[in-house]
Order: structure tokens, then sequence, then C-alpha cells
């Protein structure tokens, strides 16, 4: 069976814990989309393992798989296998023949084309995702499977290579080095093929996976980002490139919808927000400067000081590039959203504990859209820019020892945060299958483990 996690909001949800602690009971953890934009840690065995492209599961002896859908630059690939290997772990990875392969000119266009954009950029991560996504929507991309024939690769740069070229120096005006250079992207390219190769690493990952569904093993589907950059369902344009909602699962792996839909797709969802980018965020709290629209500095104001409080308690700072994260109240429009776009069968409700000790909690129930209340978000960004949320009132809980609750289990959870809880899960009508409760594995309750059912 298959076990898809999807984050609900806007990436960093805590979907890395998840993966981590379900992942125990899979045999094959295969990423859909995306590329090394995500970041995620696995604590493992006292260890801290950082990773953005390799699946998370491959840290504890399971296969990873990068999916058709995903973007994989080889160079990161390398030197994050090099890296476990280097602590004695021997991560089994394989990577999809029709993956797109992430060149060094990918991640020059990716920053100079966010800075020309000016009030439109989304506050990339410059690893060049989008503009290897445009090049495979525009059917000039160079996939994995090209890495490995010599003569197709040939046919390939030398077509894409002098429009890059072009594009960078005409218009952009930016003079170009080895980065846009035909043999040494040729030389480079056979090296990464060459790797891959000899550690017979490549895979079609749709026939992969189903043989090992078919055998009756266990593969879990993890997405990356969020359901608000979603391509199609996000915050368009400041989005990223892929669709990690659960649609992308089938077309990121092969797998067909009723393969992915016989299984549960679970939710991950932060108890408060938190976004790195750009686009509007109706229960923002306070600002972070380059990030939110129209922000000029913070002051002192009591939502500056819940926002910073909030920060620092949830480390919301970005694991790929250390930005401050924007923080915000918990936004049950943008769930509601997320829920039916996605199917939800269950949630994983993460950092509670980091709410504790205020003395309220708000969430944002609805939004007053043009004097109208509604329940989800709009389809235009714009729209959803002149929406002001509405919001409800939780009492506060107070800091506990979350270990021991995490031991004790849901009914040691404080009542308040209990409220809290279940008014999401209704306001969704879909079941809790864990409460994140800390950053260890350990301190996570589990109330349905979906690969038992
Ligand atoms: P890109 O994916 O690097 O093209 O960035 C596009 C948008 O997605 C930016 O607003 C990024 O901050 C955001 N983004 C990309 N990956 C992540 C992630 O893993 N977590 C949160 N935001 C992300």
């Amino acid at each position: 069976m298959t076990v898809t996690i999807v984050g609900s909001q806007l990436g960093d949800e805590g979907k890395g814990g998840v993966v981590d602690l379900y992942g125990d009971a899979a045999d094959v953890v295969a990423r859909y989309q995306g590329g090394d934009n995500a970041g995620h840690t696995v604590v493992y065995d006292g260890e801290k393992y950082k990773l953005s492209l390799v699946p998370s599961g491959a840290v504890r002896g399971k296969v990873g798989v990068l999916g058709n859908g995903c973007v994989v630059n080889p160079e990161t690939l390398f030197s994050e296998i090099d890296g476990l290997r280097e602590r004695g772990l021997e991560p089994d990875v394989r990577v999809a023949e029709r993956a797109h392969a992430i060149l060094p000119y990918h991640c020059v266009l990716d920053g100079i084309e966010e800075d020309a954009k000016d009030g439109l950029a989304a506050g990339t991560t410059k690893r060049g995702i989008g503009p290897t996504y445009e090049d495979k929507a525009g059917r000039r991309g160079v996939r994995i499977g090209d890495l490995l024939d010599p003569e197709t690769l040939r046919t390939r740069l030398e077509y894409v290579v002098p429009q890059k070229q072009a594009l960078a120096e005409e218009v952009f005006g930016i003079e170009t080095g080895e980065e846009f250079d035909v043999e040494y992207l040729y030389d480079t390219c056979l090296e990464y093929g060459e790797r891959l190769a000899e550690e017979e690493m490549t895979v079609d990952a749709g026939t992969f996976l189903q043989e090992r569904i078919d055998a009756g093993e266990n593969v879990m589907l993890e997405g990356a980002q969020g359901t608000s950059i979603d391509i199609d369902h996000g915050v368009y344009p400041y989005v990223t490139s892929s669709n990690p909602t659960a649609g992308g699962a089938c077309v990121g792996t092969g797998l067909g919808p009723t393969v992915v839909g016989s299984g549960d797709v679970i939710g991950i969802v932060k108890a408060y927000l938190s976004r790195v980018g750009t686009g509007p965020l109706p229960t923002e709290l306070g600002g972070v400067e380059g990030q939110t629209p129209a922000y000029e500095g913070g002051d002192d104001s009591p939502e500056e000081e819940l926002a910073t409080y909030i920060r620092n308690e949830g480390g919301e700072y970005g694991t790929v590039t250390g930005r401050p994260r924007r923080v915000g109240w918990l936004d049950m429009p943008m769930l509601r959203h997320a829920a039916r776009a996605s199917g939800f069968t269950g949630l994983a409700i993460n950092h509670i504990d980091v709410l504790a000790g205020l003395e309220e909690v708000e969430v944002g129930h609805a939004y007053e859209f043009d004097g109208e209340e509604i329940f989800t978000v709009p389809p235009t960004t714009e729209k959803w820019g002149r929406c002001e949320a509405i919001y409800r009132t939780f009492e506060g809980w107070d800091e506990v020892d979350w270990r021991a609750v995490a031991e004790e289990g849901y009914d040691a959870i404080p009542d308040n945060a209990q409220t809290y809880l279940e008014y999401i899960a209704d306001e969704l009508d879909t079941p809790i299958y864990a409460i994140g409760v800390g950053p260890a594995r350990e301190e996570t309750i589990v109330l349905e483990n979906p690969f038992d059912a």
C-alpha cells in the first residue's frame, strides 16, 4: 500500500518528522516533486542529518526514490550521498530516468531572473528549480536518462545551451562563464552519468514502485513544500514550480491515481503558520523585510513581539537558506482548501508545544472578502491579498513536560490544546493521526499508524 504525505500550508510543516516516524514501517520512500529546495532534518541515533534532496528514509536504511516529477541536481545528490557515507551509512537511492536534471545554467538563471522580477519575485531558494521545470514544460530539458547516453546528451545540450546563453547575455545583460559552455557541460554531465550508471542508481520509477507494491511492500510518497505554494493551487506567482498536492504523487511517480487513492493521504499541519517567501498571508503577525508585501521594518508593537516570540520558539529560520520565516496564526480557509485539493484521510498536527505559554491563541476561522464571509481561499492571489482574517480566540495552554506528555498519550495533552486540535479536525472533517509536541521522534503522539491499518 501507499501512504502519501502532503504539506497542507506553505512548506516547513514538519513533514520530515512524520515521514521519519511512519517511514519505519515503509520499505520504500519516494519523493514525487521538487528538488534541493526542500530542507529536512532527520534525527537518528542521536545524530542530526540535514538533507535537501535525498529522501529522509534513506537515513534509516529504506530505499529512497526520486520520482520523475523531481528535478535533480546531481551535484547535490552526490554530495548528500557522500556525506551520509562519510558518517557510516549506506544510503540506497534510486533516481527516475524521467526526472529532469538541474544543470549549472539553471542555477545562474534562477538568481538573475529573481533579481529582475522586482515585485513579482517569489523569493526562491535559487537552486534552479523554476528554470528547470520551465525547460521541462518547454520540451528543452535534459533528463537523468540523457546523462547516460552521450549522443542524446550532446544533441540536447547543443540545442538548449546557446538559447540559455543568449537569454543570460542579451536579455539579462550578464557575462556568462563555464555554466553556459557546451563542452564543459557535456564533460560534467558525462561524469554524472558515469557515476549514476556505476552505482546502478537509475530506475523507471513507476515500474519500480508498482513492482514493490505488488510484492506487498509499503511505499511512502513524500511530498515537499506545501499546498499554498503549489503551482496550480497556491499563491501564484509566489509559488514553487511543481505540485506538492496529492495529484502530484501520481504524476510524479508513475503510479496511478487509484493506487495512490487506495492508500492514505496525510495532511501535515503546523499549529500556526510560517512562510519563507513573498505573497499575501492574511493571518501574518508582524512581518519580515523583503518578504512581507509593503513591509518596511519592525516596531515594538505587541504583534511584532508575538511574531518574534513564535519565530524563536519554533526555530523559524529556513533550513536551506537560513532566512527568518514570516509567521502567523493558523489559517483555516487555507487548510480547508488543502484538505479538498488533496483529499486528506488523516492529519498530523505539529508544533503545538511552540504555542504553549501564550495567554490566548487565535485562529483565522474565515475571511472577510469584499464584505462577504468566505471559508476557503479565493482563486486569484490578488483576491487573496484583499482578504481580512476573521478570528476565533482559544484559551492558551501552559508549558508542560512535553516528553512526558508524549509518553502518556493524548489525554495528557493540556485541555485547551485538545480543544484547539479537535476544532481543526472537526473543521476539516478529518481524523488526527499524529500530534507533534517537540522536534524529536519520541515527541510525537501517534493515534493511528496508516501502515498498520
Ligand atoms: P523555489 O522552489 O526555489 O523556486 O522557490 C519558490 C517559492 O517556494 C519561494 O517562495 C520559496 O521560499 C518557496 N519554497 C521552496 N521550497 C520550500 C520549502 O521546502 N519550504 C518552504 N518554502 C519553500
